[in-house]
C-alpha cells in the first residue's frame, strides 16, 4: 500500500503542511528538531490509533490549538481511500473513511498498515518487558482492530478496578463493583492472552529466519508466558475463568498492595539467541542484529496476514547501523515497498538515487519537495 499525498495540520510542529510522497523511497531531510520524526509519527498513527511516542494522544496537538487532523490519500489494493484522523483536546478522537464517519473509539480502520524502525528499537531488546509488549501490541493492534478494542478495554478496567483496590483497603465496601471489574477484566485478558500467543508463535519463526539471513549462526527464539499458571492452550471460556480464579485468589493480596499483580500488563516476552538470555548475556552486535530482524518480521507477518505490503518508516537509523545491517535494510527497498526515510546527513546516499522526486526537505514546518 502507499500514501500518495500527506497533509497535517495543527499538528505538533505544523500549522499545515502539504506533500506529496513518492511510491518508492522518499528521504526526508532536515537538521536537528525541524519535525523529521513528527512526520514519521503522523503515519504511525494512523496505523496504530495512537502515538507511540506520546503519554496522551493530546500531546500531538500543536501547542495552543483545538485539534490535530491529520489527512491521507492512500492506495490499497489497488482502490483510493482518503483517510482523516482527527484528534480534539478533550481528548476525543474521529476518524473519517471516504468522508464517512467510522463508529468506534478511535481503533485503526486498518488501512494504513506501516512498520517503524528506530534507534529505540533496541530497547525492545535491551530494557524492560513493557518495551516488548509494546512491540507485540503495536503488531498486532495492525492487524485486529478485536485485539486494540480489547487491548484497550482491559487498561481501562485495569485503571479503575486498581483505584476501587486501593479504597477498599480502610474500609471493606463496593466489593460487587470489584466482581464486575474482574468479570470484565477476565474477558478482555482472555483475547489478549490468545492473541498474543497465536502471533507470536508465527512472527517467532519470522524473525528467526530474519536473523539468520544476517547472521546464519545464530537461533533466535521468543517464548512467552503469563506471569502465572495458565495454559493458554485451552479457549477462550477456560482462560476467562482461569483468570478470574486467580483474581479471586489473589485478592486480598491485591487490596493489601492497592494493584492488580498479574495479568497481560505484566507479561514478559523472553528473547534468546542461541540459548542465551539476550537481555543480559547477548551482545551488542546480537541484540542489533535480533532488533533488526523483530522489525523485519513484522514487515512479513502483516503481509501474511493482511496481504499488503506496509510502508517503511526507518527514522534516523542510517547513522545507528553498521554497513552490513545497513545493506541488509536496504534490501528490502528493493522490494516494492514504500519508504519514508528521515535523515540528517543525505550523504549516506548514493547520489544516482537522489532524485527531485525522492528527497523532502523539512525546514520551519513546512516541507518541499526536491529540496536539494
Ligand atoms: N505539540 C507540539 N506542538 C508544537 N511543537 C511541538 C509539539 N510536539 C513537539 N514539538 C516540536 O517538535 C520538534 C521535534 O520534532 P522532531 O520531529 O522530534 O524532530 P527531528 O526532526 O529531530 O526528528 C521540537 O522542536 C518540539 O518542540
Ligand atoms: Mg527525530
Amino acid at each position: 500500500m502507499i500514501i500518495q499525498e500527506l497533509e497535517l495540520i495543527d499538528y505538533r510542529n505544523y500549522s499545515h503542511a502539504h506533500t506529496e510522497l513518492d511510491s518508492s523511497l522518499n528521504i526526508i531531510v532536515g537538521g536537528n528538531a525541524v519535525g523529521k520524526t513528527n512526520l514519521l509519527e503522523s503515519v504511525r498513527i494512523l496505523s496504530l490509533g495512537s502515538s507511540y511516542r506520546a503519554s496522551s494522544d493530546r500531546e500531538v496537538i500543536r501547542w495552543g490549538c483545538d485539534q490535530a487532523i491529520i489527512h491521507c490519500r492512500i492506495v490499497r489494493r489497488g482502490k483510493s481511500y482518503q483517510m482523516d484522523f482527527q484528534i480534539h483536546r478533550n481528548g476525543q478522537k474521529r476518524i473519517r473513511v471516504n468522508q464517512v464517519e467510522r463508529q468506534g473509539h478511535g481503533e485503526p480502520e486498518g488501512l494504513v498498515v506501516a512498520v517503524l524502525f528506530s534507534p529505540d528499537d533496541l530497547k525492545i531488546v535491551k530494557e524492560g518487558p513493557e518495551y516488548r509488549r509494546d512491540y507485540i501490541d503495536q503488531v498486532l493492534i495492525q492487524i485486529s482492530s478485536k485485539y486494540a478494542y480489547f487491548r484497550k478495554r482491559y487498561l481501562r478496567t485495569l485503571t479503575q478496578r486498581n483505584s476501587l483496590l486501593k479504597s477498599l483497603m480502610g474500609e471493606r465496601k463496593n466489593l460487587d463493583t470489584l466482581e464486575a471489574w474482574d468479570q470484565y477484566l477476565a474477558e478482555a485478558a482472555s483475547h489478549i492472552y490468545r492473541m498474543r500467543r497465536a502471533g507470536i508463535e508465527k512472527i517467532q519463526k519470522l524473525a528467526n529466519r530474519r536473523m539468520r539471513e544476517i547472521s546464519p549462526q545464530e537461533n533466535l527464539q521468543i517464548s512467552y508466558t503469563p506471569n502465572f499458571e495458565l495454559d493458554l492452550s485451552e479457549d477462550g471460556k477456560q482462560v476467562c475463568q482461569a483468570f478470574l480464579q486467580q483474581l479471586k485468589q489473589e485478592r486480598e493480596e491485591d487490596i493489601a498492595r492497592g494493584i492488580t499483580s498479574f495479568g497481560p500488563h505484566r507479561d514478559e516476552l523472553v528473547l534468546t539467541v542461541s540459548d542465551i538470555d539476550l537481555r543480559t548475556y547477548g551482545s551488542q552486535g546480537q541484540q542489533r542484529t535480533a532488533a533488526l530482524a523483530l522489525r523485519m518480521a513484522e514487515i512479513d507477518f502483516l503481509r501474511e496476514e493482511l496481504e499488503v505490503t506496509p510502508i517503511l518508516l526507518l527514522d534516523d537509523v542510517m547513522s545507528e547501523l553498521d554497513k552490513e545491517r545497513r545493506e541488509s535494510l536496504m534490501r528490502l527497498l528493493r522490494d516494492d515497498m514504500q519508504c519514508l526515510l528521515t535523515t540528517t546527513n543525505i550523504s549516506y546516499f548514493d547520489p544516482q538515487i537522489l532524485t527531485s522526486q525522492t528527497v523532502l526537505e523539512i525546514k520551519n514546518g513546512t516541507i518541499r519537495r526536491g529540496g536539494l
